[in-house]
């Protein structure tokens, strides 16, 4: 299964995203290659961190950008259970190769942002355009970075009722799952870390794994 974060907007949380779920699916036991499709390699760069901090790496990893990405992430699907490609900020060539192949596009969103929500109305267009050619592609758009502050939680649910009007097509959806804004996200980037590697209780450890099992659930129906 190839699985791509994706979205024009930059510093909506697909790196972020992309690595923590890598982490995620190889501790239940998923073979996973992580394709890093952004020419900055941020996820390089967390891996690095990794590696200087004398941790080993669940998963795999390559740097792949240009015109080769999706025929390279068809070949490695063969081999690994789970491909997840993290993509750069911009619409790419990277960014339109990993739409093509992939079976699920995440699509984290800051979604109290007018920025954030104009790019995501033209993501949602991109992606109507791409199923015609790519009949079996999903999408989870994600809230992202949403505000632990009681009082602009409901000003986030109404940017939410927002894309209630847009009337998302069946194969698309808004993730029940919402990821806030928690400063654990950043901290552990230095460690080369993902949050599901924090002892104990931690309340974006669980926010990964309730991403992880509505993933899980999407697929399957
Ligand atoms: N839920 C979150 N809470 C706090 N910080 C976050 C969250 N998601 C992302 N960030 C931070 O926001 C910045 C941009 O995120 P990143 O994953 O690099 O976005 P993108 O890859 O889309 O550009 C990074 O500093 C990251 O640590
Ligand atoms: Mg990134």
């Amino acid at each position: 299964m190839i699985i791509s974060v994706v979205n024009e907007k930059g510093g909506s949380g697909k790196t972020t995203i992309a690595i923590n779920l890598a982490f995620k699916l190889a501790n239940e036991g998923v073979d996973v290659m992580l394709i890093d499709a952004d020419p900055q390699k941020s996820v390089e760069v967390v891996l690095d961190y990794r590696v200087n901090n004398g941790l080993d790496l669940p998963f795999n990893s390559v740097s792949k950008t240009g015109d080769s990405l999706a025929m390279e992430a068809k070949s490695l699907a063969n081999k690994y259970d789970s491909i997840i490609i993290d993509t750069g900020g911009r619409d790419s060539k990277e960014m339109r190769q990993a739409l093509l192949v992939s079976d699920i596009v995440l699509i984290p969103t800051i979604i109290t942002s007018g920025f954030d929500q104009a790019v995501l109305v033209k993501m949602l267009n991109l992606l109507a355009e791409t199923s015609i050619i790519n009949t079996k592609l999903k999408a989870l758009i994600i809230n992202n970075r949403a505000s632990t502050n009681p009082m602009l939680q409901t000003k986030n649910m109404k940017y939410m009722d927002f894309l209630k009007e847009i009337e998302l097509p069946d194969n698309i959806k808004l993730a029940k799952t919402i990821l806030y804004e928690r400063e654990i996200y950043k901290n552990v980037v230095f460690d080369g870390r993902s949050v599901i590697e924090i002892e104990g209780e931690n309340k974006a450890k669980n926010e990964i794994s309730s991403l992880y099992d509505e993933l899980v659930e999407f697929v399957r129906n």
